[in-house]
C-alpha cells in the first residue's frame, strides 16, 4: 500500500530537493537512514511549518494520523492489539471496512501469556504478532496491556498480565522488544491506574504514592526501560486530571523521571482539554470524536484538541513553540523508527509458524488447578466415550470483548480440538448444558455459527447429566465469555460467580459422573462453590486461533501443563482486598484503600486462604525441592546473595516447573507484605533429572517505596528468601542479612 521510499523520493523531486532519486547521498538528512536519528529529527523539524507540526499530533482517521506529505514523511497507522491485528475499520467510523485480506492469527489473551511465566513465550508472542502487524503495514501496535489485576470484576483483566508487578514487568519487556524488531512500535497501555471499566472516562483514582510506585507503575517502567516507543494514556483520572494529559504521570514521572523519549498516545476519546493536552504530556490525540467527519463543520479532525484549537493558542502566543517542538520530535522519532524505516523486515501473516506459536503459548499457559485421582490426562487407551458439555466448547472467543476483538482466519474451538485429537479412538458426544450468549457477532465480524437453542434450562441440565452418566469421562467447558458484563471492555463483570446457571450444570455433572474435568475459559477468577465435588479443574483462558488444539494437547497429555496463576482466585469476592475495603468500583472517586495489599499480598497479610493462590499450577509429574541455601549469610551495599535450590522431577513424565523466589522483610519501619515475588525461572526436567536453580538477590529487590521520602529504600536488617512452586507452596527458606 505505502511504499515509503517511492513516496519520499516522489515528494522530494517535486520539492526540488532530491537530485538523483534512490541515492543515499542525495537524500536530505532527515531521510538518510545512515544518519543518527536525533540529527534526522532536528533536520525534519526545522523544515516543518507550524501547521505541519500540529498536523502530526492528531488523528486524520480512526486509526491513522498524518505525516508531512510535502516532505514525504509518511502517515502513522495504529492497530489494536494486544492479541492479534484488528480488522480494518472504515476511515471514519468503527464499522468494518469489509476488507477480505485482513484476517489474522489470534494469539492467546495476555493473562494466558503471563501464566506461562516464561519470558521466551513472551518473546515468541511479540515476534509473531509484530510480524503480523508489520505485514499489515501497521506502525503502532496498541498493546500490550499491563494494568494490575486489582479486582476479579474488572472486565478487561484478560488483556493484562496479572496482579504482580514483578511478573508483569518481566513478561512485558520481551513482548515489546520483539514487536519493535519489526519496525512496529509497541504502545503499552493503559497508563495508568485503569483497573476497572465502570465509569472509566470519569472515575478519579485515589491511591497512595507507595502503592502507585510499588504496584501500579513498575510494569510500565519496565516497558519504558525496555525501550517501548509508545505508551497510551488511560481513560480514568488520577489527581483529578485525566491520565491522557496528566502532569504528574506524564510530565513528571514518565518523561522526567524515567526519561521516556517516545510518544504518549491518547486512548481513543481520552483527550478532554487543549491546554491540558498541550501542557501535560500528550503527544498524539486519537478517537476524540467517534464519527469524525459527521460531527464537525468541515473536517472534525481539524477540531481535535491538538488541532486548530492548539494552533490558535500558538498563534496567540498562549502556547510555547518549545513544548510543540518536543511533541513533534517525539512523533518524528516514532515515524523514523517505524513508518519511515526502510530497513525493517517485511513481516508475515497467518503463517504456520504463527499458528504454532499461538498453540505453544496456549499450551504453556493453561493452568492445572486441581487434579485428584489423576483424572487428567485422559488416557484414550482406556476411554470409550467422552462427554463434552458446555457452551464454551463450541463458542468462538476471538470475536467480542471490545477493542481486542479479532477477525481470525481460523479458530479451533475446544470441541473441534478434542474431536480432532480423539479421531476414531473413542466416541465423543456433545451436550450444551447451558445457554449463554448466542449472538455470534461483534462489530461487524460474525462467527457464522448458529448457537440458537430452544431447550429450557431444566432440559439442558437433564440432557447434559444424562450424557455425562453414560460416558467414561466428562469434560465441561464453561467459564466466562466476551459478552458485556463478563470479560469485556466497557463494563465490569456483574458477579464473581459463573453466569448462566453453570454452577447448577457442574453440580449435576458431578452427581452424574465422578470423572469430571471442569475447563474454565476466562480471563478472570471465578467462584467455584462445587470445588469439593469436582476432581479436576483446568484454567484454559481465551486462547485464540488454536484454543481447541492447545486444550486437547493438555487434556490428552501431549503437553504436560506448566502454567501458573498470574493472579489469586479468592474463594469469595469479599476476600479480594478492593471489595473487602469497599472501593470497587467506587463512585466519582475510587479510593484504593488496600494500598499495596493487592492479590496475594492481601491474602497473606490477612491470612485469608485463597481458592487457588498466585503462582499455583500443577503438572502431570511432580517436583521435589531440596536444599534451599544461600552462598553467604549477608550482603552489603552493592553486593548480592545467591539463593539456590535443587529441583528434581520425581514423577514419570518430562515436565516444566516454574521455580519461584519470594522475599520477605523480617522487620521494617513501614508495613510490608509477608513476601513478594522477586524471581522465577521455568525449567524443563526429564523424569529423575535434577537441576540447581540460582537467583541473585540484589539490594533493589529488598526495597520499598517510602512515600514520606519520595524514594525507594532498602532498610538494613534480616530478610527471608522463600523458594517454592507457588506463593502458598514454599518448599524452603533461607535468611540473610542486609548490612
Ligand atoms: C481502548 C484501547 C484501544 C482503543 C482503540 C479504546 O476504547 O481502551 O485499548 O486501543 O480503544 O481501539
Amino acid at each position: 500500500m505505502r511504499n515509503t521510499l517511492l513516496l519520499l523520493c516522489g515528494a522530494l523531486m517535486l520539492a526540488g530537493c532530491c537530485g538523483r532519486p534512490g541515492s543515499d547521498s542525495d537524500l536530505p538528512v532527515y531521510a538518510d537512514e545512515s544518519q543518527p536519528i536525533e540529527k534526522r529529527v532536528e533536520d525534519a523539524l526545522k523544515r516543518m511549518t507550524v501547521e505541519e507540526k500540529v498536523a502530526v499530533l492528531h488523528a486524520q482517521s480512526k486509526f491513522s494520523s498524518a505525516g508531512v506529505p510535502r516532505l514525504g514523511i509518511p502517515e502513522v497507522w495504529c492497530t489494536d492489539g494486544p492479541h492479534g491485528i484488528r480488522p480494518e475499520v472504515k476511515w471514519d467510523e468503527w464499522d468494518q471496512a469489509e476488507w477480505t485480506n485482513d484476517s489474522c492469527t489470534a494469539f492467546p489473551a495476555l493473562t494466558c501469556l503471563a501464566a506461562t511465566w516464561n519470558t521466551e513465550m513472551s518473546a515468541l508472542y511479540g515476534r509473531s504478532i509484530g510480524e503480523e502487524a508489520r505485514y499489515r503495514e501497521k506502525d503502532v501496535l496498541l498493546g500490550p496491556g499491563v494494568n494490575i489485576y486489582r479486582s476479579p470484576l474488572n472486565g478487561r483483566n484478560f488483556e493484562y498480565m496479572g496482579e504482580d508487578p514483578f511478573l508483569a514487568s518481566e513478561m512485558v519487556v520481551p513482548y515489546v522488544r520483539e514487536v519493535q524488531k519489526n519496525g512496529v512500535a509497541a504502545c503499552v497501555k493503559h497508563y495508568a491506574l485503569n483497573n476497572q471499566e465502570t465509569n472509566r472516562l470519569r472515575v478519579n483514582v485515589v491511591v497512595d504514592d507507595r502503592a502507585l510506585h510499588e504496584i501500579y507503575l513498575p510494569a510500565f517502567k519496565a516497558a519504558v526501560d525496555g525501550g517501548a516507543w509508545a505508551i497510551m494514556g488511560s481513560y480514568n483520572k488520577y489527581r483529578n486530571q485525566h491520565c491522557c494529559h496528566n502532569r504528574y504521570l506524564l510530565n513528571d514521572i514518565l518523561k522526567r523521571d524515567w526519561g521516556f523519549d517516545g510518544v504518549v498516545i491518547s486512548d481513543w476519546g481520552g483527550t478532554h482539554d487543549t491546554r491540558q493536552a498541550v501542557e501535560y504530556g500528550l503527544d498524539m490525540e486519537y478517537g476524540s470524536w467517534t464519527d469524525g467527519l459527521r460531527s464537525g463543520t468541515s473536517n472534525a479532525y481539524d477540531n481535535y484538541y491538538l488541532a486548530h484549537p492548539y494552533l490558535e493558542l500558538l498563534r496567540n502566543g498562549e502556547a510555547s513553540m518549545e513544548v510543540l517542538d518536543d511533541k513533534v520530535r517525539r512523533v518524528l522519532r516514532l515515524i523514523f523508527r517505524t513508518a519511515m524505516n526502510t530497513r525493517k523486515p517485511f513481516g508475515s501473516l497467518n503463517s504456520p509458524e504463527h499458528l504454532a506459536a499461538a498453540r505453544r503459548i496456549a499450551g504453556e499457559g493453561m493452568v492445572l488447578l486441581k487434579n485428584d485421582d489423576a483424572v487428567l490426562p485422559v488416557d484414550l487407551a482406556k476411554t470409550e466415550k467422552i462427554a463434552v458439555i458446555g457452551e464454551n466448547a463450541i463458542k468462538m472467543m476471538t470475536v467480542g470483548g471490545g477493542s481486542s476483538s479479532l477477525k481470525a482466519l481460523h479458530e479451533c474451538t475446544p470441541l473441534e480440538g478434542i474431536v480432532a485429537a480423539v479421531g476414531d479412538r473413542a466416541e465423543v458426544v456433545y451436550e450444551r448444558g447451558y445457554v449463554g450468549d448466542v449472538t455470534g457477532a461483534y462489530n461487524g465480524v460474525t462467527t457464522g455459527r448458529d448457537l440458537s437453542e430452544s431447550r429450557t434450562e431444566e432440559r439442558l441440565i437433564a440432557d447434559a447429566a444424562a450424557a455425562a452418566a453414560d460416558a467414561d469421562v466428562v469434560i465441561f467447558v464453561g467459564g466466562l465469555n466476551k459478552s458485556e458484563g463478563q470479560d469485556c471492555e466497557g463494563a465490569d463483570r456483574r458477579a464473581y460467580g459463573l453466569p448462566y446457571a453453570q454452577d447448577r450444570v457442574v453440580e449435576a455433572l458431578a452427581a452424574a459422573n465422578p470423572r469430571l474435568v471442569v475447563v474454565l475459559v476466562s480471563g478472570n477468577a471465578v467462584a467455584m462453590p462445587w470445588i469439593e465435588r469436582v476432581p479436576a479443574v483446568l484454567e484454559a483462558w481465551f486462547c485464540g486461533s488454536e484454543a481447541g488444539n492447545a486444550l486437547a494437547d493438555v487434556i490428552f497429555g501431549d503437553v504436560n501443563p506448566s502454567g501458573k496463576l498470574p493472579f489469586t482466585f479468592p474463594v469469595r469476592l469479599e476476600d479480594n482486598s478492593a471489595t473487602a475495603l469497599g472501593e470497587f468500583p467506587g463512585g466519582k472517586d475510587v479510593v484504593y484503600n488496600e494500598g499495596i495489599f493487592v492479590g496475594y499480598r492481601w491474602h497473606e497479610q490477612q491470612q485469608i486462604e485463597p481458592l487457588f493462590a498466585f503462582g499455583h499450577g500443577l503438572s502431570y509429574t511432580t517436583f521435589a525441592y531440596d536444599n534451599v541455601r544461600a552462598n553467604r549469610g549477608s550482603m552489603s551495599d552493592g553486593g548480592s546473595v545467591r539463593v539456590s535450590v535443587d529441583v528434581t522431577n520425581t514423577g514419570d513424565r518430562a515436565g516444566q516447573e516454574v521455580v519461584q523466589l519470594y522475599i520477605g522483610d523480617d522487620a521494617s519501619s513501614l508495613p510490608r507484605p509477608v513476601k513478594e515475588l522477586k524471581g522465577f525461572e521455568k525449567i524443563s526436567l526429564n523424569p529423575g533429572e535434577s537441576r540447581t536453580v540460582t537467583f541473585t538477590v540484589t539490594e533493589d529487590m529488598l526495597r520499598y517505596y517510602d512515600d514520606s521520602k519520595g524514594r525507594w529504600v532498602a532498610e538494613k536488617g534480616f530478610f527471608t528468601a522463600y523458594a517454592g512452586a507457588a506463593s502458598d507452596d514454599i518448599r524452603g527458606t533461607v535468611r540473610f542479612e542486609y548490612r
